[in-house]
């Protein structure tokens, strides 16, 4: 279901963290947070978040190959009312070819049977039904960086949370 709260995205993505460094995959990806403390809540779906963060630490880790470094950051933007998170690896980098389709269902680098191509889009889904938006970042050099910006109230929540209150 389409259920959002009042939600601390450094919690949630705690604990993505805690979950896949446990995972052998994870025991040569060094991952640091750089999270703003008292980061404002948004309105989101916590399980939702969690697949995304999950995904992008997963596309991450199989760039590296297993090994490397994870940067997350958060940061609140009150004047434009968002809270923006990036991802950033120490990978080969996403070349403009792949950057132009990265976000289509079925799109894939992977050998056939490995990967679906479905992980970014689900990713972009979510992000957008939160009224958000994600895009990859274009530093030059080595390394991929996705960047996403997140309302702290989404548009498509006001509507329900007014229908409530006047049912
Ligand atoms: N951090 C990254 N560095 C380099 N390339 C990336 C990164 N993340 C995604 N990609 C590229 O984007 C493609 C699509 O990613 P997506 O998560 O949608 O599918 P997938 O990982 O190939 O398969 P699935 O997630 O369904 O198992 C990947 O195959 C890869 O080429
Ligand atoms: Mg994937």
């Amino acid at each position: 279901m389409d259920e959002r709260v009042l939600s601390d995205v450094n919690e949630i993505i705690g604990h993505c963290v805690a979950l896949l460094q446990h995972q052998s995959l994870f025991h040569n990806i060094e991952i640091i947070q750089n999270l703003e403390s008292d980061l404002t809540q948004i309105l989101g779906n916590p399980g939702e978040l969690e697949q995304v963060f999950t995904n992008l630490m997963l596309n991450a880790t199989d760039a590296m190959e297993g090994r490397g470094r994870i940067t997350i950051s958060s940061a609140s933007e009150l004047k434009a009312k968002q809270v923006v998170l990036t991802f950033t690896d120490t990978g080969p980098g996403i070349s403009p070819e792949v950057r132009e389709k990265i976000f289509e269902p079925f799109f894939t680098t992977k050998p056939v049977g490995v990967g679906t191509g479905l992980g970014l889009s689900v990713v972009y889904g979510v992000i957008h039904r939160h009224g958000g938006s994600i895009e990859v970042g274009s530093t030059p050099g080595p390394g991929a960086t996705f960047i996403i910006r997140l309302p702290l109230e989404s548009q498509a929540v006001i509507p329900e949370v007014a229908d409530q209150g006047f049912a």
